[in-house]
């Protein structure tokens, strides 16, 4: 029983922004489990290093360049795995873009700007997502918020530096509320949606480039320290997977205790 929960054998899992650090984890965990992953990004280069060390293990994985910012270019990817696939079984969102500007200082166009990427485009991928595998009545989706979803960043951790911008969070925020919605809408036809809620994951030139600053990050959470991206990621392989089939409409908070205190 246990391996057939997280078997993905035949599900074909599309993950956008699968080029970066966290997502390129996923994709690698996703493919052990027997998915074939089509790895899409804005950044082709990221998207083919992931598709090259997934399929040097001897596992499926393809490569597409996508702009998430793109409408017709979503619905067309989809439409193009179910086609030439025949499934479309799930869809992981972990594209985030944004530009750090200080609050007081936020234009109208840079505060739209923040939402483009976190928020406009996961309601584009929710909804495109939904309309290929409803008429199947079977699929998953996965959006990423973050702790700052639900809690404000501390302004005394970010010292000398910029605090996270309003517009992510707010799109954060945004994203736990999409997914409930599509659930209630969708779970009578199959279809789950969900979202992980991460804590402070950063990437190793973060990590490299300010380690006081990541030292600061990792006194916030109840372990005292900084996940690494493979402990987000298996969280996105139990969403995917039939070990969460009674599982909508929630949020999977990995955050180390962040928000907890
Ligand atoms: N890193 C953290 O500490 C942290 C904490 C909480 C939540 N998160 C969330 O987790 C997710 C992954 O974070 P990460 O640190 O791995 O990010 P990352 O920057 O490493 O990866 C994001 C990927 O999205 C791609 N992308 C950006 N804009 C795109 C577009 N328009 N079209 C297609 N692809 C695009 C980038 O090329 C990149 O590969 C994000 O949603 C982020 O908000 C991260």
């Amino acid at each position: 029983m246990l391996p057939e929960l997280f078997d993905l054998s035949g599900r074909h899992v599309c993950v956008l922004g699968g080029g970066g650090y966290l997502a390129s984890a996923a994709c690698r965990l996703l493919a052990e489990c027997g998915a074939h992953v089509i790895v899409a990004d804005l950044s082709m280069a990221a998207a083919e290093a992931v598709v090259s060390q997934i399929q040097d293990n001897g596992l499926l994985a393809d490569a597409v360049p996508i702009d998430v910012a793109d409408e017709s270019v979503i619905a067309a990817l989809f439409d193009r795995i179910a086609a030439d696939f025949g499934s479309l079984d799930a869809v992981v969102n972990s594209t985030f873009q944004y530009q750090n500007v200080p609050f007081e200082q936020m234009s109208l166009d840079q505060w739209r700007d923040g939402m483009r990427i976190n928020l406009d485009a996961a309601f584009l991928i929710s909804r495109e997502a939904g309309r290929v595998m409803k008429p199947v009545e079977r699929g998953s989706i996965v959006h990423f918020s973050s702790m700052y979803g639900l809690v404000a960043p501390i302004p005394s951790l970010y010292k000398g530096m910029d605090v996270n911008p309003v517009h992510y969070g707010v799109a954060k925020a945004g994203v736990r509320q999409l997914v409930k919605y599509q659930a209630a809408l969708m779970g009578r036809f199959g279809l789950r949606v969900n979202a992980i809620v991460p804590g402070p994951f950063p990437a190793s030139r973060v990590c490299e480039s300010d380690p006081t600053f990541v030292t600061r990050l990792a006194e916030r959470t109840m372990l005292g320290r900084i996940a690494c991206a493979e402990e987000i990621a298996g969280a996105v392989v139990y969403l995917v997977a039939d070990a969460s089939s009674f599982v909508t409409g929630t949020e999977l908070v990995v955050d180390g205790g962040w928000t907890q205190w």
